[in-house]
């Protein structure tokens, strides 16, 4: 069982703002605490299970954040967006002022799942190639996909910027266009320069899987949902372990 902590902790640590601020929002009548209007901003309260409903909005209490985001295509994942607006502006802003970061990048126009998260040690764990977590994208090409490309995806195509090769870990072909490929390095545009470098292109880019975690199905482009303790672990699975 966790400790209890303030409310007024408890509301700047979800991102409500200051902690003067989140005192302000006690006092104003605008906090529920498990469904019981809350009258003072100093109580101490058990986090364990703790539903929140802040100015209307009901909010389970994380003590850190992993949610999963299925991206549409035409959204930066910057805080500092040049050209498209930014994923972060469809999510809710508690999430921003508490600092949540994309783990790993999709470029503005690949779609699909992507994780976002405070916990620094997490977003380590899913973006080193150390830990061989599988990324699965969904590939469409304008040419027909050749079994000689597949190949040569899977024995390394060595890119521009780095004599080491990068290999495909698996590579499957579901059309005569579209492939899933799995790769467990993110480096930049990496899907795309291999398709090049193998005498293709990627005409769209989906995410449809990391480590042994799926997209969920009934998750609309755009939306997002709180990862729990089993997500996490289907997430950490390597490739080894599959
Ligand atoms: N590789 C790419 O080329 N783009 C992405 O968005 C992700 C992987």
């Amino acid at each position: 069982m966790a400790k209890p902590i303030s409310l007024e902790k408890i509301l700047f640590s979800q991102g409500f703002g200051t902690r003067r601020y989140c005192s302000d929002l006690v006092y104003a009548d605008l906090v529920k605490v498990n469904g019981v209007l809350a009258q003072d901003p100093e109580e101490r309260i058990p986090t364990d299970g703790l539903m929140l409903n802040v100015e209307g909005r009901d909010w389970e209490y994380h003590e850190k954040a992993y949610i999963v985001f299925n991206k549409p295509a035409n959204y930066e994942c910057s805080h500092k967006t040049t050209h498209h607006p930014s994923v972060y502006s469809l999510l809710p802003s508690p999430f921003v002022e508490r600092g949540l970061q994309c783990v790993g990048r999709l470029d503005y126009d690949t779609t699909g799942l992507l994780l976002i998260s405070d916990d620094g040690q997490f977003i380590h764990k899913m973006t080193t190639p150390k830990k061989n977590i599988g990324k699965v994208y969904e590939i469409t090409t304008p040419d027909p996909i050749t079994q000689a490309q597949m190949d040569h995806l899977l024995n390394g195509v060595v890119l521009d910027d780095d004599p080491r090769p990068c290999h495909a870990t698996a590579c499957e072909q579901l059309s005569e266009n579209t492939l899933a490929m799995t790769i467990v390095e993110g480096r930049y545009h990496q899907v795309k320069r291999m398709m090049a470098a193998v005498g293709n292109h990627v005409a769209k880019l989906h995410r449809i899987k990391i480590g042994a975690y799926a997209m969920p199905q009934d998750l609309a482009q755009g939306q997002w949902r709180w990862l729990y303790p089993d997500d996490l672990k289907n997430l950490s699975q390597s490739e080894e372990q599959k």
